[in-house]
């Protein structure tokens, strides 16, 4: 049985998001838990994410004044006050009862965008109208091509503000903790966007393959991106790419932004951490739109560095969890705290004052150890 959750104290002395998980740990669920945090097969994706960061060394700059430094940047043409998004995960009231909207809440009162999983446990709707802060959607194609263009016109309705369809999830990938817990949708949880009266639940089979089969389509193509594209006045990204030939086709077909991924490790197990992949996929991009990272980001080292390699943002998935699970709106507010003061500070040691400077430095800023 999980604790109850820690106290205002116990989350006011994690000095980490290491000691935010330990939190989050304690007070989810254990099947939920698993969930959250498995990689696919033998997570060797999930481990490398993390490590291959730390490769990547800062050659710092001395006797620079950065007494005026500033984290502060425009994304999708909107201020926000440090290069990082809320990455989307699914079903977040299994961390805390208040869910999606907890994030929202804390995402906007940081002045940092939300990506809202379009397998939320909370409305759309509901989600936007939490907060005015910017908010994106993430968008699974599926196989009522028909369905998710009535969810994109939806969304839009809504206020969504801009949308990432996922391209690295033709189907499920193993998760074995799933399969041994027996995961599905908890009762009382539902799939609320999606779920359509006498149609299928995530309450039945085993594993999100199990679970969530139908939310999902293995037929969806280039094509597929570029009519979401045509259906929306609002930029798309497209997120979970790895190559640089993809991320030009992603472009081509109508895309404003990419979003390099492996889901966190959980999709095809033995692909690249998204460190060593993104100074081509970054090259790929250039002049053509925003470049999101993701994936293994947890530390605001590591978000310097990802800016030096190319991106114009990174995105944390498991961070934002073990925030919500640890304490709620507070807790992810916390998160969100840590990395984007652990980021500023790092540029302070580092010699640079704002992310321009980061990405135009690049190479020179952040090198490879193990070339
Ligand atoms: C995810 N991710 C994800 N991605 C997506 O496009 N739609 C989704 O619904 C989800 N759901 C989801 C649930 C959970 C529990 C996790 C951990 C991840 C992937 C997510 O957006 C992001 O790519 C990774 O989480 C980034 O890696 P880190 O920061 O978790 O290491
Ligand atoms: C996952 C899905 C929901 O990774 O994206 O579990």
């Amino acid at each position: 049985m999980p604790e109850p959750r820690p106290s205002p104290d116990a989350l006011a002395r994690a000095v980490s998001l290491a000691d935010l998980a330990a939190l989050a740990e304690r007070a989810i669920e254990r099947t939920a838990w698993d969930y959250y945090r498995s990689g696919a097969w033998d997570e060797t994706t999930l481990a490398a994410n993390e490590s291959a960061w730390k490769r990547f060394e800062i050659h710092f700059r001395g006797m620079v004044d950065v007494s005026a430094r500033t984290a502060g940047t425009t994304l999708l043409g909107r201020a926000v006050a440090a290069p990082l998004v809320a990455a989307p995960t699914a079903m977040q009231k299994m961390a805390h009862p208040d869910g999606e909207c907890a994030t929202a809440r804390a995402c906007s009162a940081a002045r940092l965008p939300m990506c809202l999983s379009s397998l939320s446990t909370t409305a759309l709707e509901e989600v936007r109208a939490a907060t005015d802060g910017p908010l994106w959607m993430q968008v699974y194609i599926s196989q009522d091509r028909g369905f998710t263009r009535e969810l994109v016109a939806r969304a839009e309705r809504a206020g969504i503000d801009a949308f990432a369809v996922t391209a690295d999830t033709p189907a499920w990938g193993i998760r074995e903790r799933d399969m041994r817990n027996g995961f599905r949708v908890p009762d009382g949880l539902h799939i609320v966007n999606l779920e359509r009266p006498g149609g299928p639940t995530g309450h039945a089979g085993v594993g999100i393959g199990g679970a969530l089969s139908w939310t999902i389509d293995a037929s969806v193509t280039w094509k597929d991106v570029e009519l979401l594209a045509s259906w929306t006045s609002k930029p798309v990204l497209v997120k979970g790419l790895c190559r640089p030939d993809d991320v030009r086709a992603a472009f081509d077909s109508g895309a404003r932004g990419v979003w390099i991924s492996n889901h966190g490790g959980r999709q095809l197990d033995g692909a690249p951490a998204t460190a060593r992949v993104l100074a081509a996929c970054a090259q790929a991009a250039r002049g053509r739109g925003p470049v999101v990272v993701d994936g293994g980001i947890r530390r605001g080292t590591d978000i310097l560095r990802a800016l030096a390699l190319g991106a114009d943002a990174v995105a944390v998935g498991r961070p934002i969890l073990w925030g919500l699970g640890a304490g709620g709106e507070a807790g992810v507010a916390r998160a969100l705290a840590m990395l984007a003061g652990e980021f500023e500070l790092a540029m302070a040691l580092a010699g640079v004052r704002s992310v321009e400077e980061i990405r135009s430095l690049g190479a020179d800023l952040v090198r490879d150890a193990v070339p």
